[in-house]
């Protein structure tokens, strides 16, 4: 079929599998030209489909020729109707995986479920025997607990009094006022129970207690914090305490880990172009002045160039991990460097509809959503007839 983007507010409803595997290649090419990462070599990936995730997976594998592991929650493709994109990266990073001589498994489910980690712990028992690390990347706006089967729906709003700023819609270049009426508390605790550290810790538990983590095991979260012009929407609204909660559960887990020498981090990641963050208002726009700034300066980083140094540069440089005051990796400390914050704060106040076209990178961040579903690489045929469906080939 013919596979065309079709979008519907902040997601795309298609996918193109030529060109998720084109930004797979792309991902590998970037992570190969920087060189050899002594790093793990046995990794699992919660999360491992899209974004930081992929990005934490393919640097373990093409960076430091890594066995891995993924688990992920994707849509596969249907005669007529395309897979989501984390099905064709997958699928992808498989076969280039395969290529390179490196195993790659895949498990497609609900990573907070029960089912989902005996059978990840089954596979790494039976393939892999420990893991060295463990990276946590779930994105997720609904958990089923596995104890009590409730569902909860995480949100993303203001905790206190209502919130009005700036947004943009990047379809349209729109730059409108958005207000958000605060939360109430079953709100703030529905998002720190899908957010937040308990199934991460769930699943250092479990794994701890089946015997596959090996002596000096490292597990790493990714958080964020962001500027101040986001603040009552992220950092102290709802999906922020979710992180204060995640970050706490990495002290828990090192303590856990503590007899096998082991230890929990929470990177904290710069803000990107994904599909989780394009659902948070007011992050658009922030978003598309950042990267106009970063790109200016030269110091812009997608999320392969993010996790790149993030494992060469703190995990795995051969010194002591640096942390700032609250024990937590900064990987985002380009985005907040004091020249390009005090840019933005600037920038924000003068962002409009018509100014946005100059003084920001809306052409950027459109470009970086297309991305996300395939669309938009050079290389890639988009008026070919192409086969939606694509196997992720170690799903059973
Ligand atoms: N995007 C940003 O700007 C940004 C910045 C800093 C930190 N982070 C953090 O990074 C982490 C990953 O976010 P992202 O932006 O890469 O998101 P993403 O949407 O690109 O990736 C989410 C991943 O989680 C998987 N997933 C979702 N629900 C699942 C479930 N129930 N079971 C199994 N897998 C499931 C998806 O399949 C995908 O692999 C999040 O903790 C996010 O808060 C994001």
């Amino acid at each position: 079929m013919i596979i065309e983007p079709r979008m519907r507010g902040f997601i795309c409803l298609t996918a193109h599998p030529k060109g998720c595997e084109q930004n797979v290649k792309n991902q590998i090419e970037y992570v190969k030209s920087k060189g050899k990462i002594n790093g793990p070599k046995r990794v699992l990936v919660i999360g491992a489909s899209t974004g930081f995730g992929l990005a934490s997976r393919i640097t373990s594998a093409f960076g430091s020729d890594a066995s891995t592991i993924g688990v992920f929650f994707e849509k596969p493709p249907m005669e007529g109707k395309t897979a989501s994109p984390g099905w064709y990266n997958s699928a992808a990073f498989e076969q280039e995986a395969q290529k390179a001589g490196l195993y790659a498994k895949s498990i497609n489910g609900d990573a907070f479920s029960n089912e989902v980690k005996e059978q990840t712990i089954a596979m790494i028992k039976a393939d892999l025997g420990q893991v060295d690390l463990i990276i946590y990347s779930l994105a997720s706006p609904v958990r089923v607990h596995p104890t009590t089967g409730v569902t909860h729906r995480s949100v993303l709003k203001p905790i206190g009094t209502t919130f009005t700023n700036k947004t943009v819609d990047f379809h349209t270049g729109n730059v409108s006022q958005v207000s958000i009426e605060p939360a109430n508390q079953e709100d703030i605790d529905n998002t720190v129970v899908v957010m937040g550290g308990e199934d991460w810790s769930m699943w250092m538990d479990a794994m701890k207690e089946a015997g596959v983590l090996a002596e000096g095991v490292t597990t790493v979260a990714y958080s964020y914090i962001g500027p101040e012009v986001t603040e009552a929407v992220y950092r102290k609204g709802t999906i922020g305490r979710a992180k204060d909660h995640l970050e706490a559960t990495a002290f828990e887990i090192t303590d856990k880990l503590k007899d096998i020498n082991g230890k929990g981090y929470v990177s904290v990641n710069k803000a990107l172009v994904t599909q989780a963050s394009s659902a948070i208002p007011v992050i658009p726009l922030y978003i598309s002045l950042l990267y106009k700034i970063m790109k200016e300066k030269g110091i812009h980083e997608g999320c392969i160039e993010q996790i790149q140094r993030l494992f060469s540069e703190r995990l795995y440089s051969g010194t002591a991990i640096p942390t700032d005051e609250k024990g937590r990796i900064r990987i985002d400390d380009w985005e907040m460097r004091a020249d390009v914050q005090e840019q933005i704060a600037k920038l924000w106040t003068e962002s409009t509809t018509e100014s946005l076209v100059e003084i920001g990178d809306l052409a950027g961040y459109k470009q970086d959503f297309l991305n996300l579903f395939g669309f938009g690489f050079e290389g890639v045929d988009y008026l070919a007839d192409t086969d939606e469906m694509v196997q992720v080939h170690s799903i059973m």
